[in-house]
């Protein structure tokens, strides 16, 4: 199978700080792949690496066998590689609509001066981008609320927000910063539904961010665990789960509760809920 991304050897350091060290790992195409780890671990720190956002200080990224470590992020973009952020990055004072359209930023052809020129052309592309933009909003069930200010928005409506923006570049691997964090239980098997269809229907490669373990055993194909800024394990979710290394690096951490794959659920998982 061919790898979407690999991650080669990649150490990040920010003056002393390691934010990461000699990480490697491959995501094959198709594939939705977690990356967990306690507070601080460096998960955002790769996933800035992976956007073009962070430069690594050794190390190297191959997106589809090319090398990208070199790639500015609105280079990666238009390859195919979009994201969202671990804190909201919507434009607040925007509606639902114009925020999503943002996301087609780099897919719009026409500028002003040759729109103006060939307002034809340009109004066709418009039309275009409207349909692109209304089948994510279908997708993501935002119908309801596409003319409404962003900064009105509940805050599990507006990580579907951003999302859709994220969606709307039509990526072929989507980097997803914790994109569960502060929802309440609906929210999040809302959202993991979203995330398995995106990846499923929509045929994009997923890379997910995620603290919430129910989530993660339950939706990933492939984990990877980093503590420290170094990669500590990676494999199918039970394996991981049950990895003495990863015990032991959440220990002590008292608001993550590790899930035992041995432990009967009281629920069933959300892959089940939400077919
Ligand atoms: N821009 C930066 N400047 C300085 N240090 C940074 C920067 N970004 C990250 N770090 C440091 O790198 C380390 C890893 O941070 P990172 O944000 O990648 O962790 P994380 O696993 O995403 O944590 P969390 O679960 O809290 O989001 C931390 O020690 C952090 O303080
Ligand atoms: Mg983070």
């Amino acid at each position: 199978m061919e790898h979407a991304l690999e991650v080669r050897n990649v150490s990040l350091r920010f003056g002393g700080v390691r934010a990461l060290s000699e990480v490697s790992f491959a995501v094959n195409d198709g594939e939705l792949f977690s990356i967990i780890g306690p507070n601080g671990a460096g998960k955002t720190s790769i996933v800035n690496c992976i956007s073009g956002r962070y430069r690594p200080t050794e190390g190297h990224l191959f997106y589809h066998g090319r090398d990208i470590t070199a790639l500015k992020p609105n280079a990666r973009a238009p390859l195919g590689i979009g994201r969202t952020f671990q804190n909201l990055a919507l434009f607040h004072h925007m509606s639902v609509l114009d925020n999503i359209m943002v996301g087609r930023h780099h897919l719009l052809k026409n500028n002003f001066f040759t729109g103006a020129l060939y307002w034809l052309g340009a109004r066709r592309e418009e039309l275009e981008h409207r349909h692109k933009v209304e089948e994510i909003i279908d997708f993501l069930d935002l119908q309801s609320v596409r003319k409404a200010t962003a900064g009105t928005l509940s805050y599990g409506l507006r990580k579907r927000v951003e999302l859709a923006r994220a969606m709307a570049l039509e990526p072929k691997l989507i980097l997803l910063d914790e994109p569960m964090a502060g929802m309440n239980f609906e929210e999040k098997e809302d959202m993991a539904r979203y995330i398995v269809d995106l990846n499923e229907e929509f045929g994009m490669t997923v890379v997910m961010i995620e603290h919430d373990m129910g989530v993660v055993m339950d939706i990933s194909n492939r984990v990877v665990v980093l503590d420290f800024g170094r990669k500590i394990a990676e494999g199918d979710p039970a394996e991981v789960l049950a990895d003495p290394h990863v015990k032991r690096a959440y220990l002590g951490e008292e608001d993550e509760v590790l899930v035992d794959p041995d432990d009967a659920p009281d629920h069933p998982p959300i892959a089940e809920r939400v077919a």
